[in-house]
């Protein structure tokens, strides 16, 4: 594997063939290992981008303290088969004067709660796009939102690209796997739980032919939601939720309804296969 830092290190690195890309912004689980093992079993050329992304965090985020481990994760991508590695500094992906913004229109849920949020992710992609030139990129379920954006954004702008959205990967307790549970205590860990929880609530009242809100808000057990929200994105029909455990913001979301023709959630394109 090799790791570079700079945009003309990476074209060279590059090589020839089917190119995937994962863009991630580091400290690896499983949830992200099982984004490259997928480019891996797919493509000749795999390469993880490990940037946290200072445009997406509001204010009062957690920029500051988004955990980084370098070392680990490269070992991890290493492990997991990557070839190249791609790690920029702020200063290569925003030089002075960057000026231009992606902005994806009518982005409820999350883009109401994290306003430019979307905006910040949406450009950082793009211009992920446009260094790697990637056949394909890789994005998780568990920011159903976030792959549901960057879909219309390769939609509207004619990307020359597949998207690939994959399963969420939780714990074996049903916790979906994320960078921000490094901040939990033993405690919060366990409050945590009630989002999955709650949201499996919500879709077996769906089953059941009652309000998915309804059920999945009166099972967060005092949890004080930002939103549970039943999404569109793109005909897949997701329940969504975040909440606050301590200092700490979670989301979530399980499939309710996936019609045939989104079989691009969750594997390959129609077209593809
Ligand atoms: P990050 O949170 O590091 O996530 C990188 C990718 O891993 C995303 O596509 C995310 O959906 C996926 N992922 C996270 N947790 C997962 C889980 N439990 N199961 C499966 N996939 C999971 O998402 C971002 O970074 C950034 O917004 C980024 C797209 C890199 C743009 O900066």
């Amino acid at each position: 594997m090799r790791t570079v830092r700079t945009i003309s290190a990476l074209r060279v690195a590059l090589g020839r063939g089917r190119v995937g890309l994962v863009p991630t912004m580091g400290a690896f689980h499983q949830g992200h290992l099982s984004l490259m093992r997928a480019a891996r079993a797919e493509c000749d050329v795999v390469v993880v981008s490990l940037f946290i992304n200072p445009a997406q965090f509001g204010a009062n985020e957690d920029l500051a303290r988004y955990p980084r481990d370098e070392e680990r994760d490269a070992k991890l991508a290493e492990e997991a088969g990557v070839d190249v590695l791609f790690m920029p500094s702020a200063a290569e992906m925003y030089p002075e004067g960057f000026a231009t913004w992606v902005d994806v229109a009518g982005t409820g849920g999350e883009g109401d709660s994290r306003p430019d949020h979307f905006r910040g992710v949406a450009t950082v992609c793009l211009k992920l796009f446009n260094i790697v030139r990637p056949d394909v990129a890789f994005f998780g379920q568990k920011d159903a939102q976030q792959a549901a954006v960057l879909r219309r954004m390769v939609c509207d702008l004619n990307l020359d690209l597949h998207l690939r959205v994959l399963p969420t990967v939780r714990d074996e307790d049903g916790l979906a796997l994320s960078s921000r549970n490094a901040y939990l205590s033993e405690d919060e860990r366990r409050l945590a739980l009630t989002l999955p929880r709650a949201l499996e609530a919500g879709r077996s009242a769906h089953v059941r032919g009652s309000d998915p809100v309804t059920a999945a808000r009166a099972a967060l057990n005092g949890l004080e939601p930002d939103y549970v929200e039943v999404l569109d994105l793109d005909g897949v029909r997701v329940l969504a939720a975040a909440a606050r455990v301590g200092s700490t913001r979670l989301i979530d979301n399980v499939i309710l309804e996936i019609p045939c023709q989104a079989s691009a959630w969750l594997g390959r394109t129609k077209e593809e296969s």
